[in-house]
């Protein structure tokens, strides 16, 4: 029988390469998807519970979004105008593909490998150029090949190596590019020092997203922004999403949590102090080597230990990304910085190892 149309899709679509979800387990230390877990529960619950009693979930979400935009202006530092949301990053990433027209894609790597599988699934050819050791980037190496292609991927902080390029790079990087579409991913930038968000705002090619899945708790809310001129956020709103991306409900728990955005700015200190100690002591043991970090996660390389490690941290019931070898490093890990009390169990595992 002749293969149904479907089915030639179905076979085109499977050769891909495919994001795979982490896999829940129930009572682990969960420190294996960047979430933050140093921000109360109780604090997001009780923000929830008082959304709830707010809305209407009769009525399709409208001056919600209004709300929202307001408040991200006054943490983000731009004028709302320059602002549109989607249904988590992932969201606007995917139809930032599917509207451009883009063919060629350029990423440095390693990077978000949601991105590349994103643009295989849509035709767009990626080019990777490699980090340097440390990695750094090379810009003038990294500005050969975007020149080549009509989008431009800077994830930064990266993930997964954690790491946020200096400022005057970026900028450097942004500015020999103006005739590109420069994609700069500032999921984890809220742990970092500075954000892209004004200097996109105020130029046409450069579109900065944001999203509230990690600073500020909401994973499961699925709400993520952009930041980007006037004329292409208006564009985006209008006319590329869709009419009601995000629910009421997270409207108004986004809304609510930005409302104690001073809160999140307290726990985001936290994170970053105990992101210094984890290092520290990571330091401190022979036979792991750890990278400078920005974001709310740590990169290591175990080499030899790689298994011992992880065959530890399962027996534990410790979940962290495992990466095994990744751009000439051997046995690597991503470990999201969780509570003290989170961290520490993590330290004491590898310490008991090594
Ligand atoms: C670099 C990067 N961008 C975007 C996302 C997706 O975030 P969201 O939850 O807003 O879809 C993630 C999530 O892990 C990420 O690491």
């Amino acid at each position: 029988m002749k293969s149904s149309r479907l089915d030639d899709n179905i076979k085109r679509i499977n050769r891909l390469g495919h994001y795979s979800k982490p896999e829940k387990i129930q009572g682990a230390v969960k420190l294996d998807s960047n979430e933050n877990f140093a921000l109360e529960q109780d604090f997001v619950a009780d923000v929830a519970v008082k959304a709830a009693r707010q809305v209407d979930l009769r009525e399709y979400p409208l001056d919600q979004l209004d709300e929202l935009y307001s408040r991200l202006a006054r943490y983000a530092g731009v004028s709302a105008r320059c602002l549109a949301a989607g249904s988590g990053s992932d969201q606007i990433i995917e139809l930032l593909l599917s509207t451009l027209r883009s063919r060629r894609a350029t990423v440095f790597a390693p990077t978000f490998s949601y991105f590349i599988n994103r643009c295989e699934l849509h035709g767009i050819k990626v080019d990777q150029v490699p980090l340097e050791r440390d990695f750094t980037l090379d810009t003038k190496a990294f500005v050969k090949s975007a020149r080549k292609s009509d989008l431009v991927y800077i994830c930064s902080p990266n993930n997964p190596t954690g790491n946020q390029l200096e400022r005057q790079q970026a900028i450097d990087i942004i500015d020999s590019l103006e005739d590109r579409i420069v994609l700069v991913d500032e999921a984890y930038v809220d742990f970092a020092d500075y954000s892209l968000s004004a200097d996109a705002a105020k130029r046409d090619n450069v579109i900065v997203l944001r999203t509230l899945s990690k600073a500020f708790g909401l994973a499961g809310a699925r709400v993520g922004y952009m930041v980007a001129s006037e004329k292409f956020a208006r564009t985006f709103r209008s006319t590329i999403q869709s009419p009601y991306p995000i629910s009421t409900l997270s409207l108004a728990i986004a809304s609510g949590v930005l409302a104690r955005a001073d809160h999140v700015r307290q726990i985001i200190k936290a994170v970053r102090s105990e992101r210094g100690r984890v290092f520290a002591r990571i330091a401190k043991i022979d036979g792991i080597k750890k990278f400078r970090s920005d974001a709310n996660f740590l990169f290591i390389e175990a080499g030899g230990n790689y298994l011992a490690i992880s065959r530890s941290l399962r027996n534990h019931g410790i979940v962290v990304k495992l990466l095994g070898n990744l751009a000439g490093h051997r046995g690597c890990m991503r470990i999201t910085i969780g509570t003290r009390e989170m961290n520490d169990k993590f330290l004491r595992c590898i310490e008991g190892v090594l």
